[in-house]
């Protein structure tokens, strides 16, 4: 039975370290589109770490065999055997020179995993098990050797040639051929291997670190794309400072390059000193790129760069870890960001990115918890490790990681990291080694941390209070649960966690009150982390002389959810007054929450909808309160997301959670839409674009206020002020959000005021890929009608001569965009939302597995909807199951349904 009939489970109890060592690797690439022989020269040694076996064996994928040589012999056709999964070789020495030649396909590469051709270019993704489809190999990462690449190609064809590390030789070969030599220094696990050849230009920049070292930096694209390359090089330079300053970390290199590419699976790949981009997290410039893209460039630049110490310098020991640099790095990048945005002084600048990333966690990592796919952050078994690519990994991994700050604040963060380097620089570690540091640093005993690494699911806090006014005492009781776990995340649950649980108290004022816990001498502060770590405590404060208001898991302060019975009075109070603004946006979210849900369980019943005017008058206040950012305000008004509400229902209704939000929508635009009108009036931002936050936020909550005004029952003024910013626009969140905008009202007042901006946007923009999928993209997520279903749209689009599933980004415009952030539409009860899903799941897996797998998890969670649309769900599944080939997809169809 082959591997894909009956996938293998890999199992992280199952470690052995490896068989053998590589010392070094001498790679030369013969580049050739069709056929790329490849000889690899390695130094090999047998690990005395291992338990003693004879043959050697080495993977590799989808590679012809061409022959090998130990110590300057060929190997006789008897003693090595290349098979479908690798090479193996008889009787070994205990150390010698391994010679290997081979080739591969680039331009059948339609995976985007190994050697690919993308726009007549050649690219290398090689994480996480892509190496072993360039050449034969250990291929797992903790087998770190220091690498030379020698790459030859046609001049003319391929004029620039890109590897790891430093150029230390070019020149000049018969037949129009070239050659450069790269050496990298450090070693490296091979997923951190990388080439790049083609016809590509560079932004180049010359910056002398702190120790007063003169590096280069560059940022290579195709010649017109240049004009798109300023904001990455900034972000870039912002990020090597960044490291500097917080971390004490410098760039270790004397050349780093940044390579953007148009086919690619995911944002980035940290690969030693080439980095490799998707062109979506490079290319950015005011007339082509939102405000979220420029954001998202400047952050995905900084998590890559972050990599080069966690993750290169010290990597990870076996994919189990991988929580390791990807939980570390978000935390980095979000730090960076977060800096970046009003300096580490402003806490209502930083509060913006904490919410927004607590926004992404709760409505995607917290639905994964809650299904099949639920796993711990350092997961125990994976079939395919690209599945496991997660938000779990990389947003509760954070989350994780964000828990040693609070606990030990930053001075005490910085600590365990200044130890984590110095044990561990150029090793491959687990996060045991991490924690350890953290602890060690700290003098603290972290064993029951560890349970963050172990444990699958969200955790509950429930919490009790009580007021004694004639002890003046305010006890706070804090349970922890899991609640009824998904049976995938119970097996992991052993017991209870350390959570970081950072508390203020609020008087009738408004006012912070002085905190002192029982048996303090003195008041300290007016925010207190509290460590829970039994299932249930009780902390009392003393010496409070009237009933507080609690503001609860401040800055949220650990990734569980907290169950407190708050009036909608006290939350409006929290809206208007808390000083921890993550918790005063929190406080709209669950007044908005409870508010919708009680309408969506009246529209699942047929009953009439009616908001009470109180709920208005709260979000009004913050509308109109100028001492709060515009920012804030934009993610104040915006209601929690269909997804996140659909995920709080006991049986997921994507129709009646899209006519509660959209009849809340209605009612706050229709209610206040002179404060609408005004706040358009007041955010427009003359002169040219910048992207600043503070402009930033400026055009969020005015296109905020536009999106709103297109859901009155006559969109004619929305219509007017978004037809009037389309054609002035000087910059894309404008434009783009304009025709968003049309597209809504297009919903009450007819395609027709939509498609003269549409048919322009395209021929404006025919020549600029990443802007065509916004065009895709905004058309897959429109909210349509009954009589305009956007499946009729998405069908004719799969036909529009711009699309193909061959570049994941287009894919991921038309496709995922219909299916996972288009709800209402996607779950239409017809289940042609279904069939659709079902078709491109089947067509992506026989050409690219990684992106088929993504793609299939967008029915994981059908136990979690209503018999009605959950049978069809399972009913396609299934269909899928019994077609699809890959592993990748296997899994996940095979979990969702056992
Ligand atoms: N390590 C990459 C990151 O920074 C993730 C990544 C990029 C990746 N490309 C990939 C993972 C392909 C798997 C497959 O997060
Ligand atoms: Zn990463």
């Amino acid at each position: 039975m082959s591997d894909t009939a009956n996938p293998a489970v890999i199992r992280r109890a199952d470690y052995a370290a490896p068989a053998f060592l590589v010392d070094s690797v001498a790679l030369e690439f013969d580049l050739a589109p069709e056929r790329t022989v490849v000889k690899n020269t390695m130094r090999l040694r047998r690990n005395p770490d291992a338990t003693p076996g004879s043959r050697l064996e080495l993977m590799g994928e989808a590679l012809a065999f061409i022959g090998a040589a130990i110590d300057g012999k060929a190997l006789a056709a008897g003693a090595v055997r290349a098979h479908e999964h690798g090479l193996s070789i008889g009787d070994v020495p205990d150390a010698f020179e391994l010679v290997i030649e081979s080739t591969c396909n680039p331009v059948e590469n339609t995976t985007l995993s190994g050697l690919y051709v993308s726009s007549g270019n050649f690219f290398t993704q090689c994480e996480a098990e892509g190496f072993r489809r360039i050449t034969y190999f250990f291929d797992r990462p903790d087998v770190m050797a220091t690498y030379t690449v020698t790459l030859r190609a046609d001049k003319s064809a391929y004029p620039v040639l890109l590897s790891n590390g430093n150029l230390v030789e070019e020149g000049e070969l018969a037949d129009g051929r070239h050659f450069a030599k790269w050496e990298d220094p450090f070693k490296k696990p091979c997923y951190l291997f990388a080439l790049v050849a083609g016809k590509l230009v560079a932004l180049e920049e010359r910056i002398r670190s702190r120790s007063g070292k003169d590096k280069l930096l560059q940022v290579w694209v195709e010649p017109h794309d240049l004009d798109k390359t300023r904001h990455a090089m900034d972000s870039l330079i912002h990020s090597i400072h960044w490291d500097e300053e917080r971390f004490g970390l410098e760039l270790d290199l004397d050349r780093f390059m940044i390579v953007a590419v148009s086919d690619f699976n995911m944002g980035a790949m940290e690969n030693k000193g080439l980095n490799i981009f998707n062109t979506k997290y490079v290319l950015a410039n005011p007339e082509t790129a939102t405000d979220t893209d420029f954001s998202n460039v400047e952050a995905v630049v900084g998590h890559e760069y972050f990599h080069n110490w966690t993750g290169n310098r010290v990597t990870c020991r076996d994919w189990f870890q991988l929580s390791l640099k990807e939980g570390l790095t978000v935390f980095r990048d979000q730090e960076f960001s977060s800096d970046m945005q009003g300096g580490a002084t402003d806490e209502t600048a930083r509060a913006v990115k904490r919410i927004e990333d607590v926004r992404v966690l709760r409505q995607m990592q917290f639905a994964e918890d809650a299904g099949p796919m639920a796993h711990p952050v350092r997961p125990e078994s994976y079939v395919e490790i690209n599945n496991f690519y997660t938000m779990t990994v990389y947003e509760k991994g954070a989350e994780v990681v964000r828990m040693y700050q609070t606990l030990f604040g930053r001075e005490g963060f910085r600590r365990g990291m200044d130890l984590y380097f110095k044990r561990h620089d150029g090793q491959a570690v687990t996060c045991d080694d991490f924690r350890h540091a953290m602890a060690d640093a700290n003098g603290r005993d972290l064993a029951q941390f560890e349970r963050w690494y172990s444990q699958a699911g969200t955790p509950r806090v429930s919490v009790r209070t009580a007021y004694d006014a004639a002890t003046q005492r305010y006890s706070i009781t804090l349970a922890q649960s899991y609640g009824d776990a998904a049976p995938a995340a119970r097996e992991t649950q052993t017991g209870p966690l350390l959570i970081p649980f950072a508390i203020g108290l609020i008087g009738r004022d408004g006012k912070d009150i002085a905190l002192r816990l029982e048996g303090e001498r003195s008041e300290t502060g007016t925010t207190r982390v509290i460590e829970l770590t039994e299932p249930e405590q009780t902390f009392t404060f003393v010496d409070i002389k009237e009933a507080p208001l609690p503001s609860l898991l401040r800055n949220f302060s650990a990734p569980v959810i907290v169950e407190y019975d708050y009036t909608n009075d006290e939350l409006a109070f929290l809206l208007a007054h808390d000083s921890d603004p993550f918790n005063r946006w929190e406080a709209g979210q669950r007044l908005a929450t409870r508010e919708l849900l009680a309408l969506a369980a009246r529209a699942a019943a047929g009953e009439s909808l009616s908001l009470d005017d109180s709920f208005v008058a709260a979000f009004a206040r913050v509308l109109t309160d100028e001492s709060l950012s515009p920012a804030f305000r934009e993610l104040a008004m915006m209601l929690p997301s269909e997804a996140y509400l659909a995920e709080q229902m006991e049986q997921a209704d994507p129709a009646a959670v899209h006519a509660a939000r959209q009849f809340a929508r209605k009612r706050l635009a229709t209610a206040l839409k002179n404060e609408w009108l005004a706040i358009y009036e007041r955010h427009v931002t003359p002169g040219a674009y910048e992207p600043t936050p503070q402009a930033a936020g400026q055009r969020a909550l005015k296109n905020l206020a536009l999106a709103y005004l297109a859901e009155l029952d006559d969109p004619a003024d929305a219509v007017r002020l978004a037809n009037a910013q389309y054609d002035s626009a000087n910059n894309m969140t404008d434009r783009a959000a304009a025709l968003a905008a049309l597209l809504a009202a297009s919903a009450t007042a007819g395609a027709g005021v939509a498609e003269p901006a549409l048919d322009q946007f395209y021929r404006r923009f025919e020549k600029e890929p990443l802007v065509i999928d916004k065009w895709f993209a905004l058309q897959a997520t429109q909210r349509g009608s009954a009589k305009h279903r956007v499946i009729d749209v998405v069908r004719r689009l799969m036909a529009h001569p711009a699309f193909t599933l061959r570049n994941p980004n287009r894919a991921r415009s038309l496709i995922f965009s219909f299916c996972a952030a288009n709800p209402a539409q996607f779950h239409a009860v017809d289940g042609s939302g279904y069939a659709y899903w079902a078709e491109q799941v089947v067509a992506l897996d026989s050409l690219n597995p990684q992106v088929a797998a993504r793609l299939a998890r967008s029915l994981e969670l059908w136990r979690r909807y209503t018999p009605a649309l959950g049978d069809q769900m399972r009913a396609a599944l299934e269909r899928v199951a019994a077609q699809v080939k890959s592993r990748d997809v296997r899994e996940i169809v095979e979990k969702a349904l056992a």
